[in-house]
């Protein structure tokens, strides 16, 4: 995968600089089971309010399961087909909104489950895999296609697969792996003790 690291303030850990979101997948290079399931596993090790793991996860393979492949990517926007098709795997994120323990609306379900995407994402970078979440795709039609119940909610499609070979990366396509990756400067986002108070570093 080409090496994008983020560019810190500080020393961070690598596999969270080195994490990120390209578009050129190799449609030649399929991800094995075997490599998937680890994805799965370091989700379902995120944390989750009251520990109740209200993410849910679809895999969809094209090498074994072409049709569920397809209808996964008949629900991107048509700038995210641009892309993902060399993808080999799509995985489809879902956050239950009700908590298992007691069937209560629960308003952490998103953020539970943006978690565990992110443990997907990070222990994706470890294995040299490229994942790219987008919330560009239609969740309705995700829904039925899917049968998925009304409690639960679409979150991201993600693509999943290995980067093609950068002398393989053409064009504008090639510009835009390469290009910087940007971000608000530390204290836009960051405060300290109240709101909008910049934390100082
Ligand atoms: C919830 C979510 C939705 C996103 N949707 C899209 C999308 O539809 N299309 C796309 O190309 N990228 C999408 N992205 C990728 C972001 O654009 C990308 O993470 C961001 O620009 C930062 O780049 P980096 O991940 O390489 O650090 C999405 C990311 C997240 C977390």
């Amino acid at each position: 995968m080409i090496e994008k690291k983020a560019t810190t303030s500080v020393n961070i850990n690598d596999l969270i600089a080195s994490r990120w979101s390209g578009r050129a997948y190799d449609p030649d290079r399929p991800v094995s089971k075997e490599e998937i399931i680890p994805l799965l596993e370091a989700a379902r090790w995120a944390p989750s309010c009251y520990g109740d793991q209200p993410w849910r996860f679809i895999v969809f393979d094209r090498r074994n399961d072409k049709t569920g492949w397809d209808n996964a990517f008949s629900c991107l926007s048509e700038g995210n087909q641009v892309w993902a098709v060399n993808a080999p795997v799509l995985i489809l994120s879902i956050a239950d909104t009700l908590f298992s323990r007691n069937g209560k609306s629960n308003r952490w379900a998103q953020y539970d489950t943006g978690a565990a995407a992110v443990s997907l994402c990070l222990q994706a970078t470890d294995q040299g895999l490229m994942v790219h979440q987008m919330g560009g795709f239609n969740a309705d039609r995700a829904r039925e296609l899917f049968g998925i119940p009304d409690q639960y909610i679409p979150m991201a499609m993600m693509a999943v697969g290995y980067q093609l070979p950068l002398d393989r990366i053409k064009g504008e396509t090639r510009e835009r792996e390469l290009s910087d990756r940007q971000r608000h400067p530390l204290a836009h986002n960051f405060f300290e003790g109240r709101w909008g108070n910049a934390y100082k570093i």
